[in-house]
């Protein structure tokens, strides 16, 4: 498993909810509803009413709610593919009409072609894409060996373990080089060791420099710890019809390193997620504010 954090970061700590160089947010949500028409009745069943969100260039933000609330609809709605019914979705200022190259979505469950090997595998994305040259091809290589699968390249998916797929999985999403990565649940199905694996090389190969311009990632997930290592902010979705309930700004500095987890400041950002979870305020620290003794550590980082 490839460990080494070669990567250069051009996430820096404090760039969480700073704005984009025209001064704007990059992804913008406005009075967003989504939904489903019932074939029977013929209704329209709300997934998500009136959310408002944006986020920033560079962004990593993780959404949490309770099931059925709409946050698989909605990072749908991001990648272009459920439609929206009222509101509007925009990214870089322009209005989100349908799928695009610049997002890749991945799913929970791996969904590899089983004859393909790996590297043919990543290679799709980029055929499908007709991006498929000598040049991306070789990005292809590096890529797969970035995620730590330079050695199984040549495999097919029934010879990788779960965590390799997804591997494969995210290696796939990155190769078309999106702005906006939209990853539903990726590491649900694994198991809790390999899952933090994943979660440290997630965050090596986003912030990888070799993948291009900084992306804006928004990550489902039901695990509030994952989260909370994982994001600049966590947005809490309420019961379904889904609505941004709380937005949390997590002001731990990366690297974030796995010992990071048992600090009483992380445990204190998961009471809170959970907190709002449950539908209690208690301890909020709004996005854009830092509680005092974060503005303090982030001051002094600033200042080295
Ligand atoms: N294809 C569909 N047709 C009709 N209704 C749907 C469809 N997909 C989802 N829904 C409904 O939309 C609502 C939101 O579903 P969604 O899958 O977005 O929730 P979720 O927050 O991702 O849940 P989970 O945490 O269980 O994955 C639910 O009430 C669900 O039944
Ligand atoms: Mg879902």
């Amino acid at each position: 498993m490839a460990m080494a954090d070669t990567a250069v970061n051009p996430h820096p700590a404090d760039s969480a909810g700073t704005e984009a160089p025209n001064g704007s947010p990059y992804l913008q949500v406005k009075a967003l509803q989504l939904g489903y028409r019932s074939r029977k009745t013929g209704e329209f069943i709300f997934a998500c009413a009136d959310l408002d969100f944006t986020a920033h260039r560079g962004e990593f933000v993780v959404i949490v709610g309770p099931s059925g609330c709409g946050k698989t609809t909605f990072l749908e709605a991001l990648a272009g593919l459920v439609p929206v019914a009222a509101g509007e979705i925009s990214l870089g200022g322009k209005k989100v009409a349908g799928p695009g190259q610049d997002r890749s979505l991945v799913f929970q469950n791996a969904s590899l072609f089983p004859w393909r090997t790996v590297r043919d595998n990543v290679l799709f994305a980029l055929q499908a894409q007709r991006q498929l040259s000598a040049e991306s091809a070789r990005q292809a290589d590096a890529l797969i060996e970035l995620v730590g699968l330079g050695h199984v390249s040549g495999r097919h998916p029934h010879e990788l373990s779960g965590g390799m797929k997804q591997r494969v999985n995210l290696a796939r999403a990155l190769v078309t080089r999106p702005e906006l990565l939209l990853l539903d649940e990726p590491f649900g199905a694994l198991d809790a060791l390999t899952r933090a694996a994943m979660q440290h090389e997630l965050v090596r190969v986003w912030q990888s420099a070799g993948l291009g311009p900084a992306k804006t990632a928004v990550f489902v997930t039901h695990d509030v710890d994952e989260a909370v290592y994982l994001a600049d902010r966590v947005i809490v979705f309420s019961a379904g019809p889904g609505r941004v309930a709380a937005d949390l700004k997590i002001s731990l500095p990366r690297p974030r390193r796995a010992e990071g987890r048992r600090t009483p400041e992380f445990a204190r950002y998961v009471d809170t997620v959970l907190a709002e979870l449950l539908g209690k305020s208690s301890e909020v620290t709004p996005a854009g504010a830092a509680a005092p003794e974060q503005r303090e550590t982030e001051q002094a980082e600033a200042g080295e």
